[in-house]
C-alpha cells in the first residue's frame, strides 16, 4: 500500500494534488511520500517485534538525505556499500553503530573511515578483503567486527543482472569454503567474528529461495559452532520484491514469519537489508508530455523525462506503471510508446501503454522511489530532476533541480 492514490478525479501524493506539485516545481521531478516510507519500514520492524533484530535499509536504493533521515528517526539501521553512503547516513542523523558495510571492493580509506565511525559490522566478501581489514584495523589499534558474506548457491529466480547468490556471481565466499575462511578470520588479531551474511538477489517474488539460503546458512552456523566460532547475528540481506505489474511478492510480515519459524529458538539476532521494498513504491517520477508523434508503426509520446532520469526500463527491460495525473475522458485511448528526448533508441520509459493523451498532459511513472534518482546521470548534459518529499499536505524540496552550472562547474578547458 502506498500514498499515491486518485481522489476527485486526479492523482494525489498523500494530501497534495500531484498536478499542483508539477505547477510549483516543474517537471520532470521525483516525488516521494514520507508516510509510505514509514509504513514500509514499520512493516518490517513490527513483524520482527519480539525477535532481536535490526532493519538496515539499503542506502543504495534511494540515498537522499531526507529519505535516510525519515528512516533514522524511526531507529533504522543502514546497509552501505561505500564511504560516501556512510557520510550520507551520518549527515542524515543515522547511527553508525547501526550500519553494516557491504560490497566487494572496499578501499583502504573507506575501511579506515568506517572503523573510525564505529560501524556495527563489515560484511566481508573475500579472503583478501579480510587481510586488508585486519591490517587497517591494526594500524588504528581497533578490532573490526566482521561477518562473512557467504554465497549459498541458490537461484533467486530473478533478473540475471540482479541475481547475486549463485556460484558464478562475483559476490560472497563460496559457502563450502566458508569454514576455512572463518577459521582464518577468527585467528586474526584485529578482527572479531560476529556474524554471517548473505544476499541472494533483488526483486524476489517468493519466500522459497530465501528459505533455501537460510537452511544452508544455518547449517554453516552449526558447523562453525563445532569449530568453536560463535555466530551472534545472521544477516539475510535484502531482496524482497515489490509489485510493479502483476507480481505478488510476499508481504514483509509473511517473509519475516517464515524466517522466524526456521530460526526456532536459536539465539541469533536477525539483520535484514531491504531497499526496494521500502523505497520503490514510496516514489513516482513526474513527467509531462511534450509532443505526440504518430508514425505508420508507432504512436510516440515524447515526454520530458528520459533514460538518464530513470534507467531501469532501458537497462533491465523493467516495466513500471505509467498513469495519468488527471485522467481524461475527452480523448480516445491509444497505445503509446513513452520516449524521452535522449538520442538513443533505448530511451523509453514504457512501451505499448494504453493511454488517453494530449500534449502537456502530466504522467506519473510509479514505483520510482528505488533505483530511480540514484541511478540517474547527466547523459546528454541534462540537469537531473529535483527530489521532492510530500509529508501530509506539505511538499519539501529535498534536492533542488540541478543547474547547468552544477554540471559544467567542475570542468575546464586545456590551458592556452
Ligand atoms: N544488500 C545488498 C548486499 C545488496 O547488494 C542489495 C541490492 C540490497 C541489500 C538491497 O536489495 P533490495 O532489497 O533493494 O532488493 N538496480 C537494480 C537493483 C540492484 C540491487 C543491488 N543490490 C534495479 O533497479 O532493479
Amino acid at each position: 500500500m502506498d500514498h499515491f492514490n486518485y481522489r476527485d478525479g486526479q492523482l494525489f501524493a498523500e494530501d497534495v494534488p500531484v498536478a499542483d506539485i508539477a505547477e510549483r516545481f516543474g517537471t520532470p521531478a521525483y516525488v516521494y511520500s514520507r508516510a509510505t516510507l514509514e509504513r514500509h519500514y514499520r512493516a518490517y520492524d513490527d513483524a520482527l517485534a519480539g525477535q532481536p533484530h535490526l532493519v538496515c535499509y539499503a542506502v543504495k536504493a534511494n540515498s537522499n538525505l531526507a529519505v535516510l533521515n525519515v528512516l533514522a528517526r524511526l531507529g533504522a539501521g543502514f546497509d552501505i556499500v561505500s564511504a560516501g553512503e556512510l557520510e550520507r547516513v551520518i549527515r542524515a542523523g543515522g547511527d553508525p553503530g547501526r550500519v553494516v558495510f557491504s560490497g566487494v571492493g572496499k578501499q583502504p580509506w573507506e575501511m579506515k573511515r568506517a572503523l573510525e565511525a564505529g560501524v556495527r559490522c563489515f560484511n566481508v566478501e573475500s579472503d583478501t578483503e579480510l587481510d586488508r581489514l585486519n591490517e587497517i584495523a591494526g594500524e588504528l589499534g581497533l578490532r573490526a567486527p566482521v561477518s562473512l558474506r557467504v554465497n549459498p548457491d541458490v537461484d533467486a529466480g530473478t533478473h540475471p543482472y540482479i541475481s547475486t547468490g549463485l556460484k558464478e556471481n562475483k559476490f560472497g565466499i563460496d559457502i563450502a569454503d566458508a569454514p576455512r575462511v572463518y577459521a582464518r578470520a577468527a585467528a586474526m588479531a584485529n578482527l572479531e567474528v560476529i556474524g554471517v551474511d548473505c544476499h541472494i538477489g533483488s526483486q524476489l517474488t517468493s519466500v522459497a529461495p530465501f528459505l533455501d539460503a537460510l537452511d544452508r546458512v544455518l547449517a554453516l552456523v552449526d558447523r562453525l559452532a563445532e569449530q568453536g566460532i560463535t555466530i551472534r547475528h545472521l544477516d539475510m540481506g535484502g531482496g524482497l520484491g515489490v509489485t510493479y505489474d502483476e507480481e505478488h511478492p510476499p508481504e514483509p510480515a509473511e517473509y519475516v514469519e517464515a524466517l522466524k519459524a526456521r530460526l526456532g529458538d536459536r539465539k541469533l539476532e536477525l539483520v535484514l537489508e531491504p531497499g526496494r521494498s521500502i523505497a520503490a513504491n514510496a516514489g513516482i517520477l513526474l513527467t509531462r508530455v511534450e509532443f505526440l508523434k504518430c508514425t505508420d508503426h508507432h504512436n510516440f509520446a515524447i515526454i520530458d523525462a528520459a533514460m538518464n532520469d530513470l534507467i531501469r526500463p532501458a537497462l533491465y527491460s523493467a516495466w513500471q506503471a505509467i498513469i495519468p495525473v488527471v485522467p481524461r475522458t475527452d480523448t480516445e485511448a491509444r497505445e503509446w510508446d513513452l520516449v524521452g528526448p535522449v538520442c538513443e533508441t533505448g530511451d523509453f520509459l514504457g512501451k505499448n501503454r494504453r493511454l488517453s493523451l494530449q500534449p502537456g498532459d502530466l504522467l506519473a511513472v510509479r514505483s520510482a522511489g528505488a533505483y530511480g534518482f540514484v541511478m540517474s546521470s547527466n547523459y546528454n548534459t541534462r540537469n537531473r530532476p529535483p527530489e521532492l518529499m510530500v509529508d501530509g499536505d506539505r511538499v519539501h524540496v529535498v534536492r533542488r533541480r540541478e543547474t547547468l552550472e552544477d554540471q559544467l562547474g567542475p570542468e575546464s578547458c586545456l590551458p592556452e
